[in-house]
């Protein structure tokens, strides 16, 4: 691959339109989302999806999220139902993605849906995110900012420091406010659960009046990107610790003695902020990372997903 030099964007409106620019030529640039920094392509351009899978060294059967800046916009690209409708209103924009069937002449580069016949939509809050996409006017494909497998990026030095040279440029516009990718929905027969994430469960089963299907161990693979070993940082991790053991270094919640603590106040909002970025920060200390127990209602549902999988063992 030849090496970029990997500019960095201001959100400014001139930074904004360049970093358009760069899409509609079918490069890559990182972009701020409210939930994490987005890898964006060209949905449409099939140069450009293969670049993502290409700088992330992502395996192709794993399928991209196509960025609209509305809801308008996604139902130019998938057959919309009442369920979609209501969870839009509700959520959009928002960390929400919608899997939906394709719809005849989308467009969309088969990459992006890895040959699936649904397509995976959202429409991000991020004021950056937004004003980028009105101005590409066509769906980006993005995937999380971050090498395949690693811990995804909430700023744009975790990008860089994942991804530089191997994309040309990045938008930058500070921490994400949500810091825990969206949820996903499969709308394709009875309502999933594809990926718990920034809307919590039980506002989605509260807008739908039922409750969402899961995903068991004998359905066939439903989200193709959910491994079990992912967001791994160099270091082993350890769950549920109620206090460090020999080297550990402890991550904590609420008011324990720790080395870093993701919300001292026990405040789930502020600990998804705070996850990834504290992640990245002890794979620097090359510590073993204990943490301490996070309740598993609300957001603490998508917190423990990504600890249990940053926990999981590795496949290299
Ligand atoms: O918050 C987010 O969703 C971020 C920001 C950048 O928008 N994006 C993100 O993308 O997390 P990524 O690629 O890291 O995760 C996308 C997940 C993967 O688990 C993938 O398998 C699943 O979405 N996915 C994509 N298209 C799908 C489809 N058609 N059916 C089922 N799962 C799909
Ligand atoms: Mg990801």
């Amino acid at each position: 691959m030849i090496p970029y030099r990997t500019q960095n964007l201001p959100a400014t409106p001139t930074g904004i339109a360049q970093a358009a620019d760069l899409l509609r030529q079918g490069l890559l640039v990182a972009f701020p989302t409210e939930t994490v920094y987005g890898l964006g392509g060209d949905a449409r351009n099939g140069q450009a999806v293969a670049a993502i899978y290409a700088a992330k060294g992502r395996p192709s059967f794993n399928p991209l999220i196509a960025h609209v800046a509305s809801a308008e916009a996604a139902q130019r690209f998938v057959e919309w139902t009442d369920e979609a409708e209501r969870l839009a209103r509700a959520f959009w924009p928002g960390p929400l993605s919608l899997v939906l069937p394709l719809r005849a002449g989308h467009g969309v580069s088969s990459l992006v849906t890895a040959g699936l016949d649904t397509l995976a939509v959202r429409v991000p809050a991020h004021p950056a995110a937004r004003a980028l996409l009105e101005a590409v006017d066509g769906p980006v494909a993005a995937p999380s900012a971050n090498p395949s497998g690693r811990i995804s990026p909430t700023t744009a030095d975790h990008v860089r420091a994942g991804l530089d040279g191997r994309i040309s440029a990045i938008l930058d516009d500070g921490p994400c406010g949500v810091g825990l990718e969206s949820t996903i929905v499969g709308l394709t027969g009875q309502p999933a659960l594809l990926r718990p994430g920034g809307v919590a469960l039980d506002r989605i089963e509260a807008v739908l009046g039922k409750k969402l299907h899961h995903h068991s161990a004998g359905d066939p693979l439903t989200a193709p990107g959910q491994l079990q070993s992912h967001y791994a940082p160099d270091a082993p991790l350890r769950l549920n610790a109620a206090a460090p053991e020999g080297d550990e270094i402890l991550l904590g919640f609420g008011p324990v003695e720790c080395d870093m603590n993701l919300s001292r106040d026990g405040n789930l909002s502020e600990a998804a902020a705070n996850l990834f970025a504290c992640l990245h920060r002890l794979d620097q200390t090359a510590r073993p990372i204990a943490v301490s127990p996070i309740p598993d209602h609300g957001l603490g549902a998508a917190i423990n997903d990504r600890l249990r999988r940053a926990a999981a063992p590795r496949d290299t």
